[in-house]
């Protein structure tokens, strides 16, 4: 069995527009209750709220040195390009030193920057360079697990009374029906076999819910929580924002850690709601989250809709917003990719809106370094379509409610890599899989593995930025990029992008200056107002008098569409092919064409 990942994504002139000014705040959690005179359509404003998110993942997004991998002194150099999208705030996939296990998902020390990626030093230059141009930064936080380098674990695995024991889970084997020894649970990692490792040491298994490399922290030392605390501290002190927050509902564990029962399919749902998960996550939030300036996303892996609010409730202090996958994984069952209808799309939206209150607040994302590339997911990256496909996202997640994340290189439309063989692919997720079910199983031919690769490889979204034409898309001098970059980077890239006003970065710019000036998009309620047609989404975004309505055809066809319920479309704020068809009732709509229009 393998467990399915991650749940397998003012109206009135007073409006303070945090995002522009960046004037410090109280948060709402060091503020006690909010006033009802400073809400927003009920909301309690805030930078984050109000923020649209970039998410870097620095081993591909800029190389300085040649040595083929990206740096922080690479991303210094490309702060300009940020700001001029208009971003607000960063998210840094893992900078810490790691051994590379998952990319830096295995973190070998939280206070020192992965030799790869630089030093302190360029981490702080990187950081004055973010705050100079008015973004933030927040990095990622990895404490579920560590690596099996760290030190905590390096003695953990000494001695079954070394001080450092009880960071994990230890657990001896059981003794098999055929007399051989077993692992203590019938858990499976999620980057396939069983989630123990026999340690020969002290002749004990240790917990480890991804790679062997990665062993789960044990949370419930209060020791355990003091350290990552601090580790918290640390950062944020140095000037950071905030944290994005790896698997964190995997935080408390089943008491006994008892087998999954033949029903219990789904682990991550059974690993995410451990009995102290809120009880730590409060812990967390007075002990260090309340004490600064700060947001906090987190990685919902194995949590329902339902259930969010339990995390992200502002009257709970615990997180600011997490990500909820249902989106971003319409497309996969289990790690297979499926087709997807648009309707059943448009209802987790209006769900998400049904589900989350004013006390909550949501992420709009549909892509990041785990899953495909956006505009080969949701949109049509043939030629004649990939463009405005890819605008017509970006028209999405801006208009959405909750805080829009976009990922590297979605800004330039980039694709999925053609992958046509296993030496390609570098993500041990992919790996560890082709060895477990072609291999070992023989359960999906080598041919069948690749092509579903080919649209859910976690590889897909890491291919180095495509900067400029030059060789290697300008990510390294060096020869060789340590992911192969897509062969369309002479077409689709960064310096062509800037300079041709009408290219999707420029629109995409477009629209986050749009949403930042428009608290109707931001604060606005939401309507679907054609659940159930095929092709056509359509939606009202209203704050008091101010009411925007965007429509996008998601097919290749051209569609005259007629507005519901006697509608006019008003005045056009905004389309990603630029026409102008304002007061009408009947929309005539191109292929993936995308409109906002003011009524
Ligand atoms: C989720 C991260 O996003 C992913 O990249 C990583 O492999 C796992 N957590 C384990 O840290």
């Amino acid at each position: 069995m393998t467990p399915r990942f991650l749940g397998p994504f003012l109206f009135t002139a007073t409006l303070s527009l945090s995002v522009i000014f960046w004037a410090p705040r109280p948060s709402a959690a060091q503020s006690g209750q909010p006033s009802r005179a400073r809400l927003i359509n009920g909301y309690e404003p805030s930078w984050w709220k109000e923020a649209v998110v970039y998410q870097i993942y620095p081993r591909s997004f800029q190389d300085s040195n040649g040595d083929g991998i990206g740096d922080l002194k690479g991303i210094n150099s490309r702060l300009d390009y940020l700001q001029k999208l208009g971003v607000n705030v960063i998210w840094l996939s893992p900078h810490y030193d790691s051994p590379n296990a998952d990319n830096g998902y295995d973190i070998r020390d939280y206070r020192k920057v992965m030799t790869e990626f630089g030093t302190m030093a360029d981490f702080d230059e990187m950081l004055a360079g973010i705050k100079k141009r008015h973004m933030r930064l927040i990095v990622d936080l990895v404490v579920n697990h560590t690596s099996d380098e760290h030190r905590w674990f390096v003695e953990s695995r000494e001695s079954k009374d070394n001080p450092y024991r009880d960071y994990y889970f230890w657990r001896p084997g059981k003794v098999g029906p055929d007399g051989k020894m077993q692992p203590p649970n019938n858990y499976m990692s999620v980057f396939s076999g069983s989630a123990w490792q026999f340690d020969p040491a002290t002749n004990e298994y240790y917990l480890h819910y991804f790679a062997v490399k990665q062993p789960d922290l044990n949370w419930d030392n209060p020791r355990v929580r003091k350290e990552v605390f601090d580790i918290m501290r640390f950062w944020l002190d140095k000037g950071v924002d905030g944290f994005r927050m790896d698997v964190i509902p995997f935080i408390s564990k089943q008491p006994g850690l008892p087998d999954l029962t033949p029903e219990q399919k789904d682990a991550g749902a059974v690993w995410a709601n451990g009995p102290h998960r809120d009880e730590y996550l409060q812990e967390m939030n007075r002990e260090v989250l309340s004490k600064y300036d700060d947001m906090s996303v987190g990685e919902a892996a194995g949590i329902t809709l339902g259930q969010e609010p339990m995390l992200v409730d502002d009257r709970r202090h615990e997180l600011n917003e997490i990500f909820n996958f249902d989106a971003v994984r319409i497309n996969r069952a289990g790690k297979h990719y499926v087709s997807w209808a648009l309707s059943q799309f448009k209802a987790i939206y209006t769900e998400h809106d049904r589900v989350l209150g004013k006390h909550d607040w949501d992420t709009v994302f549909l892509s990041n370094h785990d899953n495909p590339r956006l505009v080969s997911s949701f949109g049509d990256d043939s030629e004649q379509f990939r463009v405005p496909s890819a605008k017509l996202l970006e028209t999405l997640l801006m208009t959405m409610r909750g805080t829009p994340y976009i990922y590297q290189g979605d800004e330039l439309g980039m694709t999925n890599y053609p992958f046509k063989s296993m030496d390609e692919f570098n993500d041990i997720e992919a790996l560890n899989g082709y060895r477990d079910e072609v291999q070992g199983q023989h359960t999906v031919t080598e041919e069948a593995y690749i092509e579903n690769l080919r649209h859910m490889s976690r590889d897909n979204s890491r291919t180095p930025m495509q900067w400029d034409d030059s060789p290697n898309a300008g990510f390294t001098s060096g020869s060789k990029p340590w992911l192969a970059v897509n062969p369309n980077y002479k077409a689709i890239n960064a310096a062509q992008a800037v300079a041709d006003p009408d290219s999707i970065y420029n629109y995409t710019a477009r629209l986050i200056a749009l949403r930042a000036k428009t608290p109707a998009l931001i604060y606005g309620d939401y309507k679907d107002l054609d659940p159930q047609h095929a092709h056509i989404f359509v939606y009202l975004r209203t704050l008091g008098n101010e009411k925007y309505l965007v429509v996008h055809n998601f097919s290749s066809e051209p569609i005259a569409y007629k507005l519901p319920a006697g509608l006019k479309a008003g005045k056009t704020v905004m389309g990603n092919y630029g026409g102008d068809e304002s007061a009408t009732a009947t929309l005539h709509l191109k292929g993936w064409e995308s409109r906002i229009y003011k009524q």
